[in-house]
């Protein structure tokens, strides 16, 4: 630790008092501190050094080893010609590599490790569309914070999490790195997401930088192909896709990160607005923007820049402060400002938010602080986390059908059958994106299900199939398990490399031979409880008609097993609810809840009206839905006042009484409509919810506050303001089952 910082820190006192104008107005007393010391740090450096620290390299495997001086691009780290690594993990191995920056750098400023820690480092919780699905902020936020202290542990300053895409195609892989559908709940999922990974104070050895990707608007990729054009309106930008970033932002998150696609012919990438004008100047955004992999590099494929130099030039200009992996900023950047193409003082303002976030972590006063391998033995796989994986990921799972209430079942003396390649699979249950994850560490639901039980039963396990092959030379196994039990849970799904990056799926029925092993099992008259294991919504048409019980588990995570046997048994009454649409069948896509109400909105026996010949337009479970082992009653829906000024606050109540037999959790959901606009307006907007423990037949009053804010959009002119006028709102259950009342905005 050596040259930089003793030098800030005389500057620093002398100038102290002259910080009040200019860029510094504004900030607080921290914030002009660290503006200082940034500035102090910018005045040493070379054009060179400016470049190397918009320069992220990716490095693979040990860095000690052999072969590591070339991973790590030695001669390049030496000369100050990188400013991050991605991919480099382990306390110790980390610190190797900071070493080098700060003893064999001419000024030795500290590198910023970042990697993709989306659902736990190396305790993995459920992947993030099961997360949302718990609509349980407080937890949800709670997994990221343990991520971050397992990561922080192992020399990781920086998470390229969280990822808040909307997705409204459950055929794009990466839909399940996201919150769903919803642009409210997906908003709140952000906030919770970027507090967690965060925390209350970056300089925090237990806290990472996170960062809102991919911006933006990749989720809406044409046909739910990765990588694919986005074109929707500008309107649908800020209203749905923008806004869990723009809630990001608010939320504090340091990092941005832009996306591979291009938005109505212009690369997000090279964007002239998205970046300069929204994100860092409409919003305020100080921190700094990171492209996502060789996305600057992409803008030449895509037809939009000439060569590297052109992707360079186009990228910096708009915005772009870090190159992740393309190599184009440290070849070209340097030319540019030699030519005056670039103005280096584009180059200085980005190295300014680099440096920025370096100081808030602390790297500049300690960078070693994150490489403790002592700390990153107790952190990692620590007990609470384990509990907290247990814990999330039942919360996550959705009960999608439970006929004549057969769960839970009963855990005495029961010969059970588990059936089916999800049940035991320790791999796919990680999901994709799983950091250091490791399927050793995963309880599957064979496991979870013997360890739930004990001596109690027997339990007959039959695989059946593959998860993705024609055979069927295991149907005879898993049919005879099937008649000798009591009860069959079959476990289906996908694998962990079915949905995430580059994996979308043309046809998201159950993948193989597994609704055909399902069907044999059915035929055998047995009760027949399903557990899905998926990262997407699938199509289940079949089964959702002809079998009881449908447990929705997603991709659950290292305590999997534990969590499913919790619900089976009945130790935890589920309480997810869907955070997307799960479509009839494929030709219904992209259909969500919040769609608009056409001019002929659909009527069964009316020919020319908005529906399909052969398939119904609504989903085949909606947004919100899922059940509980106890029912709910709401009643006496109320309003403050049937009108409501500019300046009100309208409250909404409404009573909710657990009516069965056993406690349980049930999301509350409150949807509006906006009858009249200056532009159409969606049939249904979620603008509050609330989750609630009631025990058997107590009830609660349940109240949100309404405000005009909540009621803004983007009318005829691009204004975000609320527009006088007749407004229904809904409380219910899930987005079908709702009761309403309406009152009306007045100037
Ligand atoms: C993904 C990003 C990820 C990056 C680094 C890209 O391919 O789109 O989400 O953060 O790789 O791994």
């Amino acid at each position: 630790m050596k040259k930089v910082i003793f030098i800030f820190i005389t500057t620093l006192i002398v100038s102290c008092t002259t910080m009040e104008t200019g860029r510094y107005s504004g900030l607080t007393l921290e914030e002009k501190l660290i503006e200082k010391r940034v500035d102090s740090v910018l005045n040493l450096m070379t054009l060179t050094e400016k470049i190397g620290q918009m320069n992220q390299y990716s490095t693979w495997g040990e860095p000690t080893g052999p072969g590591a001086e070339e991973s790590l691009r030695m001669e390049d780290l030496k000369a100050g010609k990188i400013g991050s690594f991605i991919n480099l993990t382990g306390a110790e191995n980390t610190r190797i590599v900071q070493e080098i920056a700060m003893n064999e750098t001419r000024l030795g400023i500290p590198l910023i490790f970042g990697l993709d820690v989306i659902h736990g480092y190396r305790t993995i919780f459920p992947v993030p569309l099961g997360e949302a699905a718990s609509w349980d902020l407080e937890r949800i936020e709670k997994s990221a914070r343990i991520a971050a202290i397992e990561a922080a542990a192992s020399g990781i300053h920086w998470t390229f999490a969280p990822m808040v895409d909307i997705c409204r195609d459950p055929r794009w892989g990466r839909i399940m790195e996201g919150a769903g559908e919803d642009p409210f709940l997906g908003s709140l999922v952000a906030e919770a997401r970027v507090k967690g990974f965060q925390g209350e104070n970056l300089e925090d050895p237990n806290t990472i930088a996170a960062c809102a990707k991919h911006y933006a608007a990749y989720g809406a990729a044409e046909g739910g192909r990765d990588y694919n054009t986005v074109d929707i309106s500008e309107r649908t930008l800020h209203e749905i896709y923008l806004k869990p970033f723009k809630k990001a932002a608010e939320a504090g998150v340091r990092t941005f990160m832009n996306s591979f696609n291009e938005i109505g012919g212009i690369p997000a990438t090279g964007h002239p607005e998205l970046v300069p004008e929204i994100l860092k100047k409409d919003w305020g955004f100080r921190g700094f923007v990171v492209s996502d992999w060789n996305s600057i590099g992409e803008m030449i494929p895509h037809g939009y820049a000439r060569d590297m130099a052109h992707a360079a030039e186009l990228a910096i200009t708009s915005g772009t402060d870090m190159d992740m992996q393309a190599g184009c900023y440290t070849r070209e950047l340097d030319t540019l400002v030699m030519n005056g193409i670039i103005d280096e003082k584009l180059i200085d303002e980005a190295v300014r938010r680099i440096l920025r976030i370096k100081f808030q972590l602390g790297l500049f006063d300690d960078p070693f602080k994150y490489c403790d391998p002592d700390r990153e033995k107790e952190m990692i796989l620590h007990p609470d986390h384990i509990e907290h994986a247990r814990d999330i990921a039942r919360r996550s799972i959705v009960l999608l059908k439970n006929d004549n209430g057969l769960l839970p079942i009963s855990k005495d003396k029961k010969t059970i059958a588990v059936i089916g390649p999800l049940a035991d699979d320790q791999d796919a249950i990680l999901g994709e994106w799983r950091a250091k994850g490791l399927s050793e560490d995963a309880i599957t639901l064979k496991r979870g299900i013997i360890q739930a039980i004990g001596e109690n039963g027997t339990i007959l396990y039959a695989k059946g199939c593959e998860i993705d092959d024609d055979s069927d030379e295991g149907f005879a196994g898993a049919v005879n398990a099937a008649r000798l039990a009591d009860v069959v849970i079959v476990a289906l799904g996908e694998s962990a490399l079915m949905s995430g990056e580059a994996l979308s799926r043309g046809n998201i029925g159950l993948p193989g031979n597994q609704e055909e092993l399902l069907k044999a099992i059915h035929r055998t008259g047995k009760p027949v409880i399903l557990v899905l294991m998926n990262g997407r919504p699938l199509t289940i048409q079949w089964a959702s008609e002809n079998i009881p019980s449908i447990i929705e588990a997603w991709l659950p995570g290292i305590r999997a097993g534990n969590a499913i046997a919790d619900v089976i048994f009945g130790d935890y009454n589920p309480s997810g609810k869907l955070p997307v649409s799960f479509p009839y069948v494929m030709g219904q896509i992209p259909v969500y809840y919040n769609h608009k109400n056409t001019g002929r909105p659909m009527q069964p026996e009316q020919r020319y009206t908005s529906k399909y010949l052969d398939i119904p337009n609504e989903p085949l479970y909606p947004f919100g839905y899922g059940l509980s082992y106890t029912t709910f009653e709401y009643s006496e829906l109320k309003l403050s006042s049937e009108i409501m000024g500019m300046e009100d606050e309208l409250s909404v109540s409404v009573i909710v009484k657990n009516t069965g037999d056993r406690a349980g959790e049930e999301v509350v959901q409150m949807y509006v409509r906006d009858m009249v606009g200056s532009v159409t307006r969606p049939v249904l907007e979620l603008k509050g919810f609330s989750k609630i423990l009631l025990e058997p037949g107590q009830e609660k009053e349940v109240e949100f506050k309404l405000t005009a804010a909540d009621l803004a959009f983007y009318g005829a002119d691009m204004q975000f303001k609320p527009e006088p006028g007749t407004f229904k709102v809904f409380v219910g259950t899930n987005s079908v089952d709702l009761s309403e009342a309406e009152f009306a905005l007045k100037e």
